[in-house]
């Protein structure tokens, strides 16, 4: 077959395949090889187009170029509609490593704190939460904390305004919930706290608190005890041992404080544990009849126990961490080890 014949042929192939192209870069890429690649047939036909018959090279070589433009317009047509429909450009090199993704995760209070819920949800607890501004009477007044009472002392306040202040401890909850709702009431009360402490390893002006109410008829401080017990063997194992110590708190009567075996030496007596073999995670106690009464509920029908625990020592004792500063600072070296 002549060269002219040859271009003809190419010209009418080039039309067949340009009906069958695709939207996917190998099917375009495909055509722009066959073509104007540098082994494609246009070029090939450039190639041959050297020796022709000098007679014949002015119409072959118009026709020539009309070819190689109808291709090369129409692989750039392809590309363009090709961009426009993956948003996508074909030089993307995907050789290329691929961007750093960071997976995230909880921060380790959180997971504690979740994981404190989880079990006492399990239980049949429901979860209320609160605000950080508070009033006086929920914070304190309703608590049995009545004006100038040495208790007040006991956390020392962020006040905002005279009656406004930063709550101190998640228990106002306890009262928003005992004014809205009526017993059976059984709720988790997780939130942030704050207190104008001395800001030290142990000690921090922000913290984490989870308090627990349970107001019904004939609820007893065996059923806290019972409830505190399977609460700490499924957080801290099945082995640990609790005892309870008696404690004061304004809004709880009889109150005590609870400590668990220590889970690192077994109670043996370690650093942990400062040799005692037991370490405090918690306040509790019987529901004062005054709160009940300062909440509209008949403490002569009702009782009710309480619990408070505060999430960030857990973490700091479960992960052996010893400053109290580093759940609060947001380092990424320090978080992204949980
Ligand atoms: N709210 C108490 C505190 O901050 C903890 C607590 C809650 C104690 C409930 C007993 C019962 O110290």
């Amino acid at each position: 077959m002549n060269l002219p014949e040859r271009v003809k042929e190419v010209q009418n192939w080039l039309k067949d395949d340009l009906a069958k192209v695709n939207d996917t870069f190998n099917s375009v890429e495909e055509f722009r090889l066959k073509y104007i690649g540098k082994k494609g047939l246009i070029p090939a036909l450039f190639r041959d187009f050297g020796s022709l018959d000098a007679s014949l090279k002015r119409e072959v070589g118009k026709n020539l170029n009309i070819l190689k433009k109808e291709a090369e317009e129409a692989v750039s047509q392809l590309k363009e509609r090709l961009t426009a429909k993956s948003g996508q450009d074909e030089e993307f090199d995907y050789t290329l490593p691929g961007m750093p993704f960071n997976r995230g995760n909880l921060h380790p209070v959180t997971q504690t704190m979740n994981r404190i819920c989880d079990i006492f949800c399990e239980m049949g607890f429901g979860i209320e939460f609160g605000p950080e501004i508070e009033t006086d009477f929920n914070n304190f007044q309703a608590l049995n904390f009545p004006d100038n009472h040495p208790a007040r002392d006991m956390q020392d306040t962020f006040f905002i305004e005279d009656d406004i202040l930063l709550r101190t401890h998640t228990s106002p909850i306890q009262i928003r919930t005992m004014l809205k709702k009526k017993p059976p009431i059984r709720i988790l009360a997780p939130g942030r706290v704050f207190r104008n402490e001395a800001i030290n390893p142990r000690s921090y002006c922000v913290f984490h608190q989870i308090e627990g109410l349970y107001v019904d008829e004939d609820v007893s401080f065996a059923e806290l005890k019972m409830t505190i017990e399977v609460f700490a063997k499924k957080f801290f194992g099945k082995d640990v041992q609790i005892r309870f110590r008696p404690s004061y708190f304004p809004f709880t009567e009889p109150s005590a404080e609870v400590d668990v075996s220590c889970f690192i030496c077994g109670g043996k007596g370690c650093r942990l544990c400062k040799h005692t073999g037991w370490l405090e995670i918690m306040g509790c106690g019987m529901v004062d009849p005054n709160v009940l009464e300062a909440c509209g509920i008949d403490s002569e029908r009702y009782t009710g126990y309480a619990f408070g625990m505060g999430p960030d020592r857990i973490t700091l004792l479960k992960y052996g961490i010893n400053d109290i500063r580093l759940l609060f600072e947001g380092d990424i070296r320090f978080l992204k080890q949980f």
